[in-house]
């Protein structure tokens, strides 16, 4: 079952600069927004908490991350929304049995959460991501 909205993700040129900007806005001290590397998805991720979910900041690390190439088409700017779920795999099942796609399979995401993202084109042409559990 899906239970909360677990993040916001914005896509950023400068993810310095944008935990700047979102600290300024959101009221916290940028210096407590931890920044963690994600070398499979290619990114450098920030997690801002506000009112239960967080803001999460999406840098590319790189030429071939898909974050460089969304940059390219759109420029900075609202990138996906994220569900959280008490398990990732029966909500997969639940959703692919209802005909919508997913990109690739569930995979280990920031902070090792595993993640799972749904075709676009079968979501109305926005981004959703599903999040389960830390593996233990
Ligand atoms: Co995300």
């Amino acid at each position: 079952m899906i239970t909360s909205i677990d993040h916001i993700a914005i896509a950023v040129t400068n993810l310095d600069e944008a935990v700047k900007t979102f600290s300024a806005v959101l009221g916290c001290a940028p210096e407590t927004v931890q920044v963690e590397t994600v070398p499979d998805e290619g990114v450098r991720v920030a997690f801002l908490p506000v009112g239960g979910t967080k803001i999460e900041l999406l840098e590319p690390m790189n030429d071939t991350s898909p974050i460089t190439k969304f940059l390219e088409k759109n420029g900075d700017g609202m990138h996906h929304i994220a569900f959280a779920t008490d398990s990732i795999k029966s909500e997969q099942e639940r959703v692919t049995r209802g005909g919508m796609r997913t990109l690739g399979e569930v995979r280990q995401g920031a902070g090792g959460k595993e993640i799972l993202f749904l075709h676009p084109k079968d979501t109305n042409r926005v981004l959703l991501e599903l999040t389960g559990k830390k593996p233990q």
